[in-house]
């Protein structure tokens, strides 16, 4: 066996330990935290019943009496109190998306990540164990001047803020000066320091990471400045996949009973995909993994045929210097170490177009009720397109990312508006859309050509 194969077998074998050794810590606390939950569901059943047969009594006298039976009946159950916003991460629900279940005949269940509590979306995972690992290691403490910097499109920049003034830090984001531009008001009502930059890329040291590891490194070198800077780094540092290898991915695990047969993400950083990959394929070895890639970006490639590459990268004709699409937060043309780790796990890849991904979100608002961003649009285009592949009866797991408010000026700006009835969408016309000019009679938003 040659060198190199034998440090790879070696490497291989020792990740498999580690990550067995994680599942089996993991798997332990995720029991008890179920038999937790499982409680304190019971607990909130029984206090529902009671306020039911309330609301449902006619006679004035019984309700008189349901009412002075109630301090009797309620016990001190306090598990329901989260500790602090960070309580309030981790454990969202999973959704069934009715209309596209329905459409398809596959049950397809997405992760509401929407509604997490600090910045409302996955990156507050990812952020919460970013900042208690810098804890651990002694790199952070509370209330001294220490600040974390990062590079972000938005989402991890928002939760890092709001973590950061639960936990008496300072937050200092630098993101393209593309992104929408509600992102950033966010992160300044936050308290965050802002810096928006024009988008470079990687090799420039002005591109937005870049300059965030530089800034952290400047703090750092500065006596004026109290404290340390700290970069946060989210697209190598281990931390990101492990909050989704031992938070999403379990998690998933159990809200399907170990039940499904797919699951479906974009990538950023790699993060999301990775981390839950690690952990359900120890646990159904038989489950695909699919990633679900915007326009412009180089990932579907690098899972498809091992190499980094977008046709618009040849062609020339990218509108913006990192990924040519209309949507945030996922799609990217370099290895990162967060996609890296879990890549071999990927199955398969599914392009999405801009056109899909503006038809789906309009999609899912009319028929659900359900108004998301861009990554989430995306996401499901892809859960659909697997559904029809796989044929009916079968159970797909994607994301639903962040709320659409985060993406009115951009995308939601860009996306027809939400009709009536007669000029609905078919599945099939946002399957095609980047067959046709035009949805149910009306003009698509201004996107580039696909790349599918
Ligand atoms: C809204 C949104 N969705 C999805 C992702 C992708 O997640 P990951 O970085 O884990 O690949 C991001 C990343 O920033 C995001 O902001």
């Amino acid at each position: 066996m040659a060198d190199s194969a034998r440090i790879y077998t070696l490497g291989a074998f020792i990740l498999g330990i580690a990550v067995t050794a994680a599942y089996q810590t993991q798997h332990a606390n995720t029991e008890a935290k179920l038999r937790q939950v499982q409680q304190s569901d019971q607990n909130r059943q029984q206090r529902k019943n009671r306020i039911l047969r309330l609301s449902k009594g006619n006679d004035f006298e019984e309700v008189k009496h349901i009412i002075a039976e109630l301090p009797n009946t309620i016990e001190a159950d306090t598990s329901d109190i989260k500790e602090g916003i960070e309580g309030c991460i981790g454990d969202t629900p999973l959704i069934k998306i009715k209309s596209l279940s329905e459409a398809t005949g596959c049950e397809i269940l997405a992760k509401a990540e929407f509604l997490n509590g600090a910045g409302n979306s996955p990156k507050d995972r990812v952020a919460l164990s970013i900042i208690e690992t810098a804890e651990e290691q002694g790199l952070l403490v509370p209330h001294s001047g220490d600040t974390i910097y990062e590079g972000t499109v938005g989402s991890t920049g928002i939760s890092l803020a709001a973590i950061c003034r639960a936990r008496g830090y300072k937050a200092h984001i630098c993101m393209p000066d593309d992104m929408a531009i509600e992102k950033s008001d966010l992160l300044l009502k936050l308290g965050a320091e802002v810096e928006r930059v024009r988008p470079a890329p990687i090799v420039d040291q002005n591109q937005f990471v870049n300059l965030a590891r530089t800034r952290a490194a400047e703090h750092t070198a500065d006596p004026e400045k109290p404290g340390r800077g700290l970069f946060a780094d989210q697209f190598e540092t281990e931390a990101n996949w492990r909050a989704h290898f031992t938070g999403t991915g379990p998690e998933i695990f159990h809200q399907t009973g170990g039940r499904l047969d797919a699951f479906v993400s974009g990538a950023g950083t790699g993060g999301t995909i990775s981390g839950v990959s690690m952990f359900l394929k120890q646990v159904l070895p038989k489950v695909r993994i699919v990633l679900a890639d915007p326009p412009g970006s180089g990932l579907f490639n690098r899972v498809k045929y091992g190499v980094m590459f977008d046709p618009k990268e040849r062609e020339g004709t990218r509108r913006r210097h990192q990924v040519d699409t209309i949507v945030e937060g996922i799609g990217i043309n370099r290895v990162t170490r967060n996609f890296e780790v879990g890549r071999e796990l990927i199955d398969d890849a599914i392009r999405v177009t801009d056109d899909q991904a503006q038809a789906m979100a309009r999609w899912l608002v009319e028929n659900d009720g359900i108004f998301v961003g861009s990554s989430s649009a995306v996401n499901c285009v892809a859960a659909t397109k697997l559904a029809k592949q796989l044929g009916p009866g079968h159970r797909i797991v994607t994301l639903l990312c962040d709320s659409g408010a985060r993406h009115l000026s951009k995308f939601w700006a860009q996306t027809d508006p939400i009709g009536g009835s007669e000029e609905d969408l078919s599945l099939e016309d946002i399957l095609n859309a980047d067959k046709k000019p035009t949805l149910g009679g009306r003009v698509l938003g201004s996107s580039p050509e696909s790349t599918t």
